[in-house]
Parts: structure tokens; C-alpha cells; sequence
């Protein structure tokens, strides 16, 4: 098994137990560097909107305070880093159609920038057309976060009626993966400027 094949698996395995996984190092310090130069360059370019008045529609169980910025990334891309990006998720998505039958047909992934102060209220990822959010996936490019500078992805899972919230850091080479529809997260207010890429795989 090829260590992308194993990362994929541990992945896979943390979902069906949990309905979460956490995967490090699943892009490289070279690959979050090169993917945080083309942010910037498509930042400055001002290329980003206030998440909610972008080409597709969000929707979310309830008006919700989202504070970031995004930019979606066109799939056919020919940047360098975003093809690293675009093609791992691919791979990603071959992986699960092949071994877990999901059925995953389409993905949709955007840059997401959140400014200091920012953050994004407890809310559970659901999609507003026919085509359903399976899985969320988040990629993080911050190095050199420390606790300090907040910004963390809660998780909330219920067993037997109690909830336990994980606390997830969202560090560079991070990659997390949940049930879109299934599983309420919300991120605290960050006091750094804060870059991740969200994914959601759709059927
Ligand atoms: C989202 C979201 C979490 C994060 O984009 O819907 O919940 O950690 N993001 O950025
Ligand atoms: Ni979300």
C-alpha cells in the first residue's frame, strides 16, 4: 500500500467510526507553500468575496455569522498548486468511490481567508440544491500557529445523547474530514489571519 493509499485508509477508518478524521502532513510544507503563494497572489488580485455572495448558492439550517472570505477554485485549474491540491482530492475521491461506494460524484472547494476577529457560529454544512454535501474536507496552510491565535475548528459529536467537542487547531499540512450533514462545528474567533481551503464532495 502506497503511503498516500495508507492516509486515505486511516481516513476513511476515523470517518466510519467517529464521522471525523484528522489526517497531518497530508499536504507537504513545500505543497501549503506553494498553495499560500497562489492564495496571496489571487488575494491581492482581490479576487476574494464575503463567503455567502459568491456564484453558488450557500445555505445553511439558519442564518449564521460567518465572518471569512472566499474565492472558489475553478477545477480545470492549471496553477501548479491548486493541480497538486485538486488532483490529491481526486484521488481522494477515487479512493472512496472505489473502497466505500459513497458515490461521490462532484466537489466544489474554495479558499477560505478569515481576518482577525473573524470566526464562524455553530452550524452543520448542508447544501441547498438536489446534489448533497457528503463529506467536508479542510485543508489548513497556516505555519508557525500557536494556540494563542485561536481559531479552532470545534467539532460536536453526540453519543447516547452526550456531546464531547473536539478541538481541532488548524495548523499547515492539516487535513480535516466529516460528515457534512451529520456533524455541527463552528471555528472561534481567530486572532491571526487565518487560511484554509474547504472542500465538500457531493453526490
Ligand atoms: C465551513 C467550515 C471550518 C474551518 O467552511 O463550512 O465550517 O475550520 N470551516 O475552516
Ligand atoms: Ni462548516
Amino acid at each position: 500500500m502506497t503511503l498516500q493509499d495508507q492516509k486515505f485508509e486511516d481516513l476513511i477508518e476515523g470517518i466510519s467510526i467517529r464521522g471525523y478524521a484528522i489526517c497531518d502532513d497530508f499536504l507537504s510544507a513545500q505543497e501549503v507553500a506553494n498553495l499560500m503563494i497562489t492564495f496571496m497572489l489571487r488575494y491581492n488580485a482581490g479576487k476574494f468575496k464575503a463567503a455567502g455572495i459568491g456564484k453558488r448558492n450557500e445555505f445553511h439550517l439558519e442564518k449564521r455569522i460567518r465572518g471569512n472570505e472566499i474565492l472558489w477554485l475553478e477545477t480545470d485549474s492549471v496553477d501548479a498548486a491548486e493541480r497538486v491540491l485538486l488532483d490529491r482530492n481526486s484521488d481522494f475521491v477515487s479512493y472512496l468511490n472505489k473502497t466505500c461506494f459513497l458515490g461521490i460524484k462532484d466537489t466544489e472547494i474554495h479558499f477560505a481567508k478569515y481576518d482577525i476577529g473573524k470566526f464562524y457560529s455553530r452550524h452543520r454544512d448542508v447544501f441547498q440544491a438536489q446534489k448533497g454535501r457528503v463529506l467536508s474536507m479542510i485543508y489548513y496552510l497556516n505555519t508557525h500557529w500557536v494556540p494563542a491565535d485561536g481559531g479552532n475548528l470545534i467539532i460536536y459529536t453526540n453519543k447516547k445523547n452526550i456531546e464531547t467537542a473536539i478541538t481541532i487547531a488548524p495548523i499547515a499540512g492539516r487535513l480535516v474530514c466529516f460528515e457534512s450533514e451529520k456533524l455541527d462545528h463552528e471555528v472561534t474567533e481567530t486572532f491571526a489571519e487565518r487560511f484554509s481551503v474547504t472542500g465538500w464532495l457531493l453526490n
